[in-house]
């Protein structure tokens, strides 16, 4: 966002999903008023975003990163329509298979994880597991003998306004080593994940990432270690303020991409959308607590809200995540302002660099909603830092 534009953003809201999405979220809001904060999700959408990839990748099997979004009915909508699920610890796993998620449908994703979660998980009947390094493929060989595994690669992920870099991955030349030393340890190598960043607004990452991946492949056959699984991993954006390519772009690039690295011998695909599924069929909504100017008459104009980086906010961190926001006086006169959270914390600010201006009119009382803000929202907050419970989530279908 440049410095000095508005937050606020008409134009965003006429996007005509999204215009059909709020339309829905608004009748909700005002039959039940539930108490701010809150995270409203539209089922709806999340539907329409999953019949839109299932169409745009028919050869991907999906499955739902859970973080984005853990609620209950969110599980059970993509879980319906037949999505299995990426989960990141044993407190994911236990509420997927409480639903009645099958176990052979999760993949533990997280190449980090506890050896008690691995042995639960693996008792539990989860046979697909990732890693990055030897010490994981060791521990996932004693917790977890025989299970399916796949070995992510660090890719670099330029383009993502949420990186995943650094703390992931290996290279593509150690790669098929460890598979070969999963191999050597009884485990099942089944192929390779990356993750390209979250927010990724540049499609052509995948068609770097698939490559790389086509040699891990190639260099396990010539060492007799047959893979047959590519995870394409998360990174389909949703739309905040900035626009992102359409979907037809990343399926074009990622299935072009697999056509000609692996030529004649396609593996199986699976993708791990979370953000994509979940980040547009909600919305944020606060309520302003307090209107203070700083720094004398000519100070800035703060706004205080009940939600900020700690209850809802959390990817607001280093002002990367750009949500739309809606007021009722958009349109009218608006001021540069620093928008803030509750907590007596001065870190918990949501937008002060980035040049979020809000309507003059904007008075104590009154809502902020941030649109886009069904994904690592809710899931995101906080227990009870400064004593604020963590935001509560409200799912609907229409007309409820
Ligand atoms: C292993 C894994 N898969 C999938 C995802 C989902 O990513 P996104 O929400 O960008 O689609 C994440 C996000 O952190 C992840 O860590």
């Amino acid at each position: 966002m440049r410095p000095g534009q508005a937050v606020s953003d008409a134009g965003a809201a006429a996007l005509p999903e999204r215009a059909a999405s709020l339309a829905r979220i608004d009748d909700y809001l005002t039959r039940h008023a539930p108490p701010t904060p809150c995270v409203v999700v539209d089922l709806a959408t999340i539907r329409q975003r999953y019949m839109a990839l299932r169409a745009a990748l028919p050869q991907a099997d999906i499955y739902y990163a859970v973080k984005a979004n853990p609620a209950p009915a969110v599980l059970r909508t993509l879980a319906g329509l037949g999505t299995g699920v990426d989960v990141a610890s044993s407190g994911e796993i236990d509420r997927c298979l409480a639903l009645g998620i099958a176990a052979r449908r999760c993949c533990f994703g997280n190449t980090i994880k506890h050896e008690r979660d691995i042995r639960r998980a693996h008792a539990a009947g989860i046979g697909l597991f990732a890693f990055d390094c030897a010490a994981e493929v060791e521990k996932l060989a004693r917790a977890a003998p025989g299970a399916r595994v796949l070995c992510r690669l660090a890719v670099r992920g330029n383009g993502a306004e949420w990186p995943l870099t650094r703390k992931f991955g290996c290279s593509a030349a150690t790669a098929p080593h460890l598979l070969a030393h999963a191999a050597s340890l009884g485990l099942r190598p089944a192929g390779v994940s990356f993750h390209v960043g979250s927010q990724q607004t540049d499609p052509s990452q995948w068609a770097g990432a698939i490559g790389a991946a086509a040699g891990v492949f190639a260099a396990c056959a010539r060492a007799g270690v047959g893979l047959d699984l590519l995870d394409l991993g998360g990174g389909l954006p949703a739309q905040y303020r900035t626009p992102v390519p359409p979907l037809g772009a990343y399926a074009e690039t990622i299935l072009a991409s697999v056509r000609q690295h692996f030529a004649g011998s396609a593996p199986a695909l699976m993708i791990e959308p979370g953000r994509y599924l979940a980040g547009d069929a909600g919305l944020l909504r606060a309520q302003v607590l307090l209107i203070a100017r700083h720094g004398g008459h000519e100070g800035r104009r703060w706004v205080y809200l009940d939600a900020g980086r700690y209850n809802g906010l959390a990817e607001t961190q280093g002002e990367r995540i750009h949500y739309p926001l809606r007021t009722r006086y958009d349109g009218a006169a608006s001021e540069p302002v620093v928008l803030a959270g509750p907590t007596c914390d001065s870190t918990d600010i949501i937008y002060d660099r980035a040049g979020c201006a809000l309507p003059l009119e904007l008075a104590i009382g009154d809502s902020v909603d941030f649109l886009s803000a069904g994904a690592y929202t809710a899931s995101y907050a906080s227990v009870e830092f400064n004593g604020f419970a963590p935001i509560a989530t409200h799912c609907f279908e229409a007309g409820e």
